[in-house]
């Protein structure tokens, strides 16, 4: 009997992979990506398709008290850990917007990410000003850092963010059709970047954040590490849960 099943998950997984490459590859012309040979599971998932109803979101309609805590740039390999060891101990989620570079040096902490039921979003290659690019360009810039997330981690992000925030109303629109992928930007800056020190920013993101707010955060700065603590705890204290994008889009609009 054993052997009689056996078989038959094979030929039923057989018959499940030449469906699959049957259905994915209607014109053949699709380019091998490095997902297919890095990681077979990258290969399962399907491209985005789109969420919400918008091109673009710097907040979510909500009276609710959920906010989304992202963190550009990374992964860095000792910021984003020593960040996930305050997130876990927190329990609290979070999206992260890598760049391919730092995808492809830091492959095991993008797989921690994931393993840690956090959320991950795609923030190009070269991190440039995506309204001064073409629009090959753009596609070029987004399809890699797709390809190295999935390679990497197995799981193809749901949505992009800009770099600077620079995108302009028709690049959302071609980008959330033809990539599937929503533009998220944000209703909170701390302006972390320039190291104002923790405790400001800390008080920038506590005093900035409100319902369906999306706060940005840079993890590859030690000093943005440092603020997070105390401004998660605050805002759990003020009632505030933490979400992914992806989760605070699905409420957008529903009260
Ligand atoms: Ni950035």
């Amino acid at each position: 009997m054993k052997t009689f099943f056996s078989s038959l998950l094979t030929a039923l997984l057989f018959l499940g992979t030449s469906a699959f490459v049957t259905s994915c590859t209607p014109g053949g012309g699709k380019k091998k990506s490095a997902a297919t040979e890095a990681a077979p599971v990258g290969e399962l998932q399907p491209l985005p398709t789109s969420i919400g109803t918008k091109d673009s979101y710097s907040r979510v309609d909500t009276s609710l008290p959920f906010v989304a805590l992202t963190f550009d740039d990374g992964p860095h390999p000792k910021n984003t850990p020593r960040l996930l060891d305050i997130l876990k101990e927190r329990n609290v989620k979070a999206t992260f917007y890598v760049v391919a570079p730092n995808v492809k040096r830091y492959p095991e902490i993008m797989r921690r990410i994931i393993a840690e039921g956090h959320e991950i979003g795609n923030h190009t290659v070269t991190h440039g000003n995506l309204t001064k690019m073409s629009e090959a360009a753009v596609k070029r810039e987004f399809t890699e850092t797709h390809d190295a997330i999935v390679a990497a981690t197995g799981v193809a992000p749901r949505t992009m963010r800009p770099p600077y925030g620079a995108i302009t109303t028709a690049q959302k629109a071609w980008i959330r059709r033809d990539l599937g992928y929503p533009t998220i930007l944000w209703s909170v800056d701390p302006e972390d970047w320039k190291k104002p020190g923790s405790s400001v920013v800390t008080s920038r993101l506590v005093s900035g954040a409100s319902p369906g707010g999306i706060l940005l955060v840079h993890d590859i700065h030690a000093s943005s590490i440092d603020a997070i603590p105390a401004a998660v705890d605050q805002l759990l204290a003020r009632g505030y849960q933490f979400v992914t994008v992806t989760q605070l889009i699905a409420m957008d609009g529903k009260g």
